[in-house]
């Protein structure tokens, strides 16, 4: 008769900060928040009436910020964080971003709640920490609460990469 083996329950969990306003934060993160939720004004989003503003500040302490940009062809859209994200590679290279702060705006103003980026982008920051092997922290912002998130591996854990299709594949 076969033997069953119990399977392995293996449990996976990360710890981030949670401040109720942006006066706790360091005066960095705060200027971040700040970037952040006026960049969202300037989002093109007609279809989804929902503004984002994505502000990445990089090594040197520039800052690169971003919208989403919405399209009557809806996939053509992109979110504010892989704009951000694609701007700072394009021009600044070798300026490794270090913190990603994260704002949206409905209709009727800030949203109360964080929003967290996209499975689509959880992927692009992951590669960017890949290229760069910096950790970019990344700081979601609702009018009743900030979190602060040290590595986009926390809430894209298991993530495929370039390890998985050639582990020695040069940067
Ligand atoms: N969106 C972002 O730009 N970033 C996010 O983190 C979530 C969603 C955009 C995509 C689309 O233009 C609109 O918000 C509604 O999904």
């Amino acid at each position: 008769m076969n033997q069953q083996t119990m399977p392995i329950t293996r449990n996976i969990s990360f710890s981030y900060r949670e401040y109720s306003n942006p006066q706790e934060l360091t005066p960095e993160d705060r200027e971040l928040v700040a970037i952040a939720k006026e960049a969202a004004k300037n989002a093109y989003a007609p279809y989804s009436g929902f503004r984002v503003g994505a502000v990445v500040r990089l090594e040197s302490g520039r800052t690169i910020a971003g919208t989403n940009v919405e399209n009557a062809a809806f996939p053509s859209g992109i979110c504010a964080e892989r704009t951000a994200l694609t701007y700072s590679i394009s021009n600044f290279p070798d300026d490794k971003p270090e913190t990603m702060a994260i704002a949206a705006m409905n209709e009727e103003g800030l949203t109360p709640e964080c929003v967290s980026p996209c499975g689509n982008c959880r992927q692009v920051i992951a590669e960017e920490e890949l290229r760069t092997g910096k950790k970019i922290r990344i700081i979601l912002t609702g009018e009743k609460k900030i979190m602060v998130i040290e590595t986009v591996n926390h809430i894209l854990p298991l993530q495929f990469s370039r390890a998985n299709l050639r582990p020695n594949l040069p940067l």
